[in-house]
């Protein structure tokens, strides 16, 4: 589902965003009866907190949202967007002393905030429509949201139904609003084509391993999107323990959220050549398995020992970073769900990057900031790279002791990326509802890029 703004202007309820120390002066401005209701709840403009306010009759005729302390503010980005969850049914104009920029995220955060997954069951829908606040883009917005909530639709889908034929499906969807051109290597296809990597992960699957191939756009830079597309990752032959499978219906995050940013460049019609790659596969179990211990040579050339089959993500994306450097974009961006390392180092809210350039690391952080999709650089660590160097082999999927684990990851992407390249190690998951970021699968990054595209690429 696409949350929107509302149209109908006819009946709003004036939405007042107030910081604890505009808090007195706001309440001598609005009638007796909804500044002592005010008080008597208690309302101290905390950050977020929403209350409605009666009329001398009883309806509601303005309400009143928390901006916090400006420490608080720091710890929770889009507090004003959770007044959507938050307030009775009705249709809000806010208003307050807001910036530009405050005004867009909390337009944002709002409809983030009423993202709901309803295909299997119904959910009730946030009652609380927000006005464009005056002076925004709201199409750009709308179309923003639209692309997370694209992105979350995609992960939030359970593995049965969203297998790597689903995953072609919903990128010939996307494709095809846009009059974007889509291919795809499926299956035998894959060894004919040189595939290999992606071939030897996905063959014990049921649904046949797959390269999705977009492509949109006929100006400007190219530049090249890659996701994990494992539609679920059971580990391979070294099986993950069941606290570990749970979740890994979102091992196609990297995928969904690709796919995310291309609906959002599409759609805002940015003047890029845009090209985007995903490696389907599902990593399962079955006779014709690939096993720990095989050397598989990727379409690089590069022989690959695989140590383990559950870092199984590098391995598909490692065919398709070298397809993709093939035509040497101007910048080539990898997102995916990749390592256990990251989640450990970070934590679920932060998405840890890499870029092999200063300028492009210093754009995304600061487009990160704008956006409120936090992202945090990480290095390439060039002395780590004897790490992924087994001896037999010219590289190594799974180093032994598992120091640097995402570093490690990102280091064995870079051998087959083209150059200038970004990788970010996302978790693609929110275990715990946030403002604007409800429980389950979330895009990370995309945002943050979508924000730094101008400077990365002179657009
Ligand atoms: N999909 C997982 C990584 C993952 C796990 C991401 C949990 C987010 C949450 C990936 O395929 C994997 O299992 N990686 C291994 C690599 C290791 C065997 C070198 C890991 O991180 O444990
Ligand atoms: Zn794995
Ligand atoms: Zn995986």
């Amino acid at each position: 589902m696409t949350p929107t703004f509302a149209t109908d202007t006819e009946t709003t309820i004036p939405l007042h965003a107030v910081a604890p120390d505009g808090l007195d002066d706001l309440l001598a401005n609005l009638p007796d009866s909804a500044a002592s209701w005010s008080r008597a709840q208690g309302f101290k403009a905390g950050s977020g907190v929403a209350i409605a306010l009666p009329g001398p009759d009883g309806v509601i005729i303005a309400a009143l949202v928390g901006m916090g302390a400006p420490d608080a503010r720091a710890r929770d980005r889009f507090q004003i967007g959770k007044a959507a969850s938050t307030l009775p049914d009705g249709t809000y104009a806010l208003t307050g002393d807001l910036t530009l920029a405050e005004k867009e995220e909390a337009a944002l955060g709002w409809l983030l905030e009423s993202y709901r997954f309803d295909r299997y069951k119904d959910q009730s829908p946030a009652k609380a429509a927000l006005i464009a606040p005056d002076g925004i883009d709201a199409g750009r917005i709308e179309t923003i949201a639209a692309g997370e909530c694209l992105t979350r639709d995609l992960i939030n889908t359970p593995a049965a139904d969203m297998g790597p034929t689903e995953l072609e499906a919903a990128a010939r969807s996307l494709a095809q609003t846009f009059g974007a051109k889509v291919s795809s290597i499926v299956g035998e296809a894959l060894i004919e084509q040189n595939f290999p990597l992606i071939h030897a992960v996905g063959r014990a699957a049921e649904k046949a391993p797959r390269l999705i191939d977009i492509r949109w756009g006929n100006e400007g830079p190219a530049l090249t999107l890659v996701g994990k597309g494992i539609c679920f990752d059971t580990g391979g032959l070294n099986i993950k323990p069941g606290s570990s499978m749970g979740l890994m219906k979102k091992d196609m995050g990297g995928a969904a959220t690709v796919l995310g940013l291309a609906h959002m460049i599409m759609a805002l019609g940015l003047k890029l050549r845009l090209r985007v790659l995903i490696p389907s596969a599902e990593n399962n179990i079955a006779g014709n398995a690939f096993r720990p211990g095989d050397i598989l040579t990727s379409r690089k050339g590069l022989t690959v020992e695989v140590n383990n089959t559950d870092a199984e993500g590098r391995l598909v994306l490692a065919d398709a970073l070298t397809y993709g450097a093939e035509e040497d974009p101007d910048l080539m961006v990898s997102f995916a769900t990749l390592t256990g390392a990251a989640r450990v180092a970070v934590g679920p809210d932060l998405a840890p990057f890499y870029a092999t350039d200063d300028s492009h690391a210093a754009a995304i952080t600061t487009g990160a900031a704008q956006v409120a999709d936090p992202v945090w650089r990480m290095p390439f660590h060039a002395p780590y790279e004897a790490m992924i160097e087994p001896g037999i082999a010219d590289l190594d999927n799974a180093p032994s002791g598992g120091f640097a684990g995402s570093i490690t990851a990102a280091l064995f992407l870079k051998r087959f990326a083209a150059n200038p390249y970004v990788h970010y190690d996302i978790y693609g998951w929110c275990p715990t509802a946030k403002p604007g970021r409800p429980k389950g699968g979330v895009g990370q990054g995309a945002r943050a890029l979508l924000a730094a595209l101008p400077d990365l690429l002179d657009l």
